[in-house]
């Protein structure tokens, strides 16, 4: 079967190699493998998020949906050190990374994991994500519609979409499908995407 960055077990041999990025104003070196998003370095999607969205508050819980080896987690853990993170991915390679990388980085906040480990009732402050659109419409729409609802009451979640993908049509579609309470705008608009703004009424 073909292999893709949301393969649960990439067929790719496991080789980890080191990686040096800035997140959160710091130089930092992760671990990243084949078999996973962009290995390579920072995407430029999770760039524009990182860059346009309001810091974090310093505490509470927040969600990385889909961390891949975890530039957003680690973004979120650096910047909020006394915060929970949690950051899940289907990738169990992207999992192990996030994990080991958060380790190294001794953020201590940060847990990732499977989707179906997270507890049914765990509830966020802060959503980010540069979602798997790849995955296709109806299967992001389901995913999103999955962990946006646990929002807490005030909270917000930003996700980065690709312009060309879809990102008005999403957030079109977000907005007549969460539940009452919850608004879905667009906070900006840079190289080519689109960062979405989801606030969930206090
Ligand atoms: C566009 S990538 C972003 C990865 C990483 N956050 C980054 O910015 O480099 C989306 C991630 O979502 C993951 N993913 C796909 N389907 C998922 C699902 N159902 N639940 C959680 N994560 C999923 C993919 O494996 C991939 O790592």
């Amino acid at each position: 079967m073909e292999d893709h960055y949301f393969s649960a077990s990439p067929s790719s041999p496991d080789e980890r190699s080191p990686l040096t990025v800035e997140l959160a104003g710091r130089e930092v070196t992760v671990e990243v493998a084949p078999g996973i998003f962009s290995p390579g370095g920072l995407d430029k999607g999770t760039a524009v998020l990182l860059r346009e969205v309001p810091d974090p508050p310093t505490h509470g819980a927040f969600l990385d949906l889909g961390c891949g080896w975890g530039p957003i987690a680690l973004t979120l853990g650096l910047l909020s050190p006394e915060a929970s993170v949690r950051a899940v991915d289907v990738n169990e390679r992207a999992v192990d990374l996030c994990e080991r990388n958060a380790k190294a980085l001794g953020l201590t906040g940060v847990a990732a994991c499977a989707p179906d480990a997270v507890p049914a009732d765990e509830t966020y402050s802060r959503i980010w994500s540069n979602p798997p659109i790849r995955i296709g419409k109806k299967a992001l729409h389901t995913l999103l519609l999955t962990w946006l609802p646990r929002l807490e009451p005030g909270g917000e979640a930003y996700l980065v979409v690709q312009k060309n993908l879809g990102s008005d049509s999403l957030a079109t579609w977000l907005g007549a499908h969460l539940p009452d309470g919850f608004v879905t705008d667009r906070l900006t608009s840079s190289k080519g995407f689109r960062v979405l703004r989801v606030r969930r009424s206090a």
